[in-house]
This record gives structure tokens, C-alpha cells and sequence, in this order.
């Protein structure tokens, strides 16, 4: 009987040897066309000039097919040295994340395996972040319910790796022209129909300008493109790009799980066209921000937190929610495992000196559908953990304080407020008959 049960034992081994084999084989074939990662062993001087625009004439300019296949759209592949950088992921986020079938959680590992094998991540293969319709044979292999996926989750993981959309609206002299260096950035999510919401941000808490102590606040609205089911628009934004000089319009459509595009293209622009940002308000278009107190916080900060920030109202121990209703859906067979603390994407700050390593590992870093949660996954992965300011309310106050001026005096953001309640509140936050 012995030697029995352990042949027996010995074909079962050998049954989960070749699982596994094949199983890390379907990723190596996708992952093995992968030429080139926009990360360089030796970081020049070089890296901190600005003369280098990644989607200028120098770039090495060539088509991908999006869904049209009949509409080609640039994109650029080299590396201008700014954007350059070397990154290591942390040991406890490499830790944090379960390795198991999920399909992100494998090519997280299987990322993070192939920059092990070089040094310290830093390496010149990978991918060029240019696949905009990935192999529906290798999904299939590899997410063995993807057909049952809802929609949008296969329309996103079939795009997770493409990442160079043409910028249709640029503002390549926002933090030049003027002179000074910035000291906030308010970069706001907005989507190309909210022409109101940006007005009121505007004219209340996004204002432009220097403020006490000397401070610069510069503002940039980032956009995606309408669908074609939706009104043309191209002309009224153009003008309003002109006029207010502050949107920033990228060639990718304005969707909920796009928003990861969004902040990844971001980074790409603020390290080529915004050097020096001390500190970066990253927020949607349907807040009340206190500029005042957010400004007087960050001048208080002791330089070591400065340069370290990541302040928001924090979220710990989220985990995915498998209700397929839900907006924020994750299925298990894509991501299993709790989400790393991160700060509620309504609007949070951190450091501009963390642009950089942020952009480098998104460059590592799957994208996930959920914008801030992958966030916090790279804060995690830089080892900045978010910090909890009492002021800020992503998820709104109490029904009786909501048009409480005096409340407001106080805290350095809420969600959500109209344009109108934007406006009402910052005029009555002015009135200097205003007693608390
Ligand atoms: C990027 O990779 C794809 C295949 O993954 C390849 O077809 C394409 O030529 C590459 N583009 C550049 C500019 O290297
Ligand atoms: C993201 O944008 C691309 C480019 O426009 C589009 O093809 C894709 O469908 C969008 N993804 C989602 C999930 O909306
Ligand atoms: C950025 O700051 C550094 C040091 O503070 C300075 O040397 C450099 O000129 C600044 N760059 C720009 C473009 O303002």
C-alpha cells in the first residue's frame, strides 16, 4: 500500500507543479512583449530640466488603435529625461498584498518578481504602456469568469496598460509664465460638461494668486473627452482654456474607472510642465475647500512632515465591495485582499515632492478601477502613510451645520456642494460682520 500512496502523492505534486507553471506562463507571455519601461537605472541632472515636453516634436510618435480601429491616435514611447526616475516598492506593501489567483494580485507579484531579479526595481525593460486592447485570449486564460464581468470591468482591464492618450488642451506655461514657484496646485477632477462647477471653483476657492505669506495657488481642471453619443463640445472648451487658462484635456474617455488615467497622466504633466510644487490639493469639481485654512496648515508643517504629506480624511480597512449593484464592484477573481489605508478621493494633499516617485510607480503598479484606492496603494508602496486631519469631509457633515457658516470657518473641506452653495458659503466666510 505505501508505495502506492506515494505515487499517488507524487502525480498530484506534479499536477499543481504544472497548474502553477502554466498559470505564471499565460503572464510571462503577455508581460514578455514588453520592451520598454519609462524608468532609468542612472536618473540624470538632466531629469530636473523641463525641455523635454512628452508629446513634443521630438518624441518618437506612433499609432494605436483604440476601439475605432479607424482613428488612430498618437502616442509617444521615449523618455524625456524629466520624467526619468528610479523607485523601489516597499517591503511592507509587497507584504500587504495577498498573493494569490486574483488576476491583480498576480500581476502585482509578477511585476514585482521581475524587478527583484534587477536591481532594486530599477530597470530598462517592461512595458511600454502601450497596449489598448489586451489579447482577449490571455484575459480569458487568465480570469476564468471574465465573460461574466459586468461591462465597464472588461471594457476597463482590456485598457489597463494603455496610458499615452494624446493631451488635446495643455497649459504648458501654467508655472512658468509668471514666474514664482508654486506653492499649492489645486488639481481638480472635472469632466468636460461641468462648465459651472469650474466656474464657481474659480471664483471661490480655486482662485488663483498670491496669497498671505506670500504663497502662489495655481489651479488646473483635469479633463477627459466626451463620448460620441454626447454633445461637441471641443469648441466651447477650447475657448474656456483660452480665457482661463487652466484645463488641462486629455484624449481618453471621462469615465468613472478612467480616473486612474486621469491621475497618472497628472503626474506626467506636473513633472514636465510644473516643477517645484511644494504641496498638491488633488480633489473633485463638487467641493468646498477652505483655501485659507489649508494654507495656514501647510505653512505650519515641520519640513520633514512637508515632505512627506499625504493628509485627507482617511479610509482604513476598506476592503472590495462584491455587490455587483455598487459603483465601486470589485470582483473576487480580479482583486482579494483588504485595500491599504488611503485618503478619500474627494479631495486630500501631499507632498510635490512626491510627484515624482508617484509617477514611477505607477509605472509598476497595475492600475485598479478605483482611483483612490490605487493611491493609496502607491503611497503605500512609497511607505508615506495617509494622515487623518479632523477638517476634512468627504462624505459631508451633519444635515443642520451644512450651510452653518461658522462651521465651515473651520473645516478645510467638504463634499459635496453645488455651484451655488460654493458660492454662498465663501460670501458669507468674507463678510466681515461675520461673528462666530
Ligand atoms: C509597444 O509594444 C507593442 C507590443 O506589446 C509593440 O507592438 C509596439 O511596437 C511597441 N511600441 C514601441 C514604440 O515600442
Ligand atoms: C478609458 O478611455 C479609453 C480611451 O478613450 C476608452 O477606450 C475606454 O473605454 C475608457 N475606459 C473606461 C473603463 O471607461
Ligand atoms: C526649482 O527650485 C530649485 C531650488 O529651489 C531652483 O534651483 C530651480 O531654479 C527651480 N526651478 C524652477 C523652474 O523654478
Amino acid at each position: 500500500m505505501r508505495p502506492v500512496q506515494s505515487f499517488i502523492l507524487m502525480i498530484i505534486l506534479c499536477s499543481l507543479c504544472i497548474v502553477f507553471y502554466y498559470s505564471s506562463f499565460n503572464l510571462q507571455l503577455a508581460y514578455s512583449h514588453r520592451s520598454l519601461l519609462e524608468v532609468s537605472a542612472n536618473p540624470t541632472p538632466e531629469g530636473n530640466r523641463v525641455n523635454h515636453p512628452p508629446f513634443g516634436k521630438d518624441s518618437k510618435m506612433t499609432a494605436f488603435k483604440e476601439a475605432k480601429p479607424s482613428d488612430p491616435i498618437p502616442f509617444t514611447s521615449s523618455v524625456p529625461p524629466v520624467l526619468q526616475t528610479a523607485v523601489t516598492v516597499s517591503a511592507s506593501f509587497r507584504e500587504f498584498i495577498p498573493q494569490n489567483q486574483a488576476y491583480w494580485n498576480r500581476l502585482l507579484h509578477f511585476q514585482l518578481r521581475r524587478m527583484g531579479q534587477r536591481q532594486e526595481g530599477i530597470g530598462q525593460e517592461g512595458s511600454n504602456w502601450s497596449s489598448c486592447e489586451q489579447n482577449p485570449e490571455h484575459l480569458r486564460t487568465n480570469v476564468h469568469d471574465f465573460s461574466s464581468y459586468p461591462e465597464l470591468h472588461q471594457v476597463f482591464i482590456r485598457g489597463m496598460d494603455c496610458r499615452h492618450p494624446p493631451i488635446l488642451i495643455n497649459q504648458p506655461e501654467k508655472c512658468t509664465s509668471d514666474g514664482g514657484d508654486t506653492f499649492l496646485l489645486f488639481a481638480i477632477k472635472s469632466t468636460p460638461k461641468n462648465f459651472e462647477q469650474r466656474q464657481a471653483v474659480r471664483e471661490t476657492w480655486g482662485r488663483e494668486g498670491v496669497y498671505s505669506g506670500g504663497v502662489r495657488v495655481r489651479t488646473v481642471f483635469l479633463l477627459g473627452s466626451t463620448s460620441q453619443d454626447d454633445p461637441d463640445l471641443s469648441q466651447l472648451l477650447a475657448y474656456e482654456g483660452r480665457r482661463y487658462g487652466d484645463l488641462l484635456q486629455w484624449g481618453f474617455k471621462d469615465s468613472f474607472f478612467n480616473l486612474t488615467l486621469k491621475e497618472h497622466v497628472f503626474y506626467r504633466w506636473a513633472l514636465t510642465h510644473c516643477p517645484n510644487i511644494s504641496f498638491v490639493f488633488k480633489g473633485d469639481d463638487d467641493v468646498f475647500a477652505n483655501t485659507k485654512a489649508i494654507l495656514a496648515h501647510l505653512q505650519s508643517l515641520e519640513p520633514d512632515k512637508a515632505s512627506k504629506l499625504y493628509l485627507g480624511q482617511v479610509l482604513t480597512s476598506a476592503s472590495p465591495l462584491r455587490d455587483t449593484k455598487s459603483k465601486y464592484y470589485i470582483p473576487e477573481s480580479f482583486y482579494e485582499g483588504p485595500y491599504p489605508a488611503y485618503a478619500g478621493g474627494g479631495g486630500y494633499l501631499f507632498s510635490g515632492s512626491l510627484i515624482r516617485p508617484l509617477y514611477g510607480i505607477t509605472l509598476t503598479l497595475p492600475f485598479f478601477p478605483i482611483d483612490d484606492v490605487y493611491s493609496g496603494m502607491c503611497f503605500s508602496a512609497l511607505d508615506v502613510a495617509p494622515e487623518v486631519h479632523p477638517g476634512f469631509h468627504t462624505f459631508d457633515i451633519r444635515e443642520q451645520d451644512r450651510e452653518n457658516v461658522c462651521v465651515h470657518r473651520n473645516l478645510l473641506l467638504v463634499h459635496k456642494r453645488s455651484p451655488q452653495q460654493i458660492l454662498r458659503l465663501s460670501r458669507s466666510m468674507k463678510n466681515p460682520l461675520l461673528i462666530c
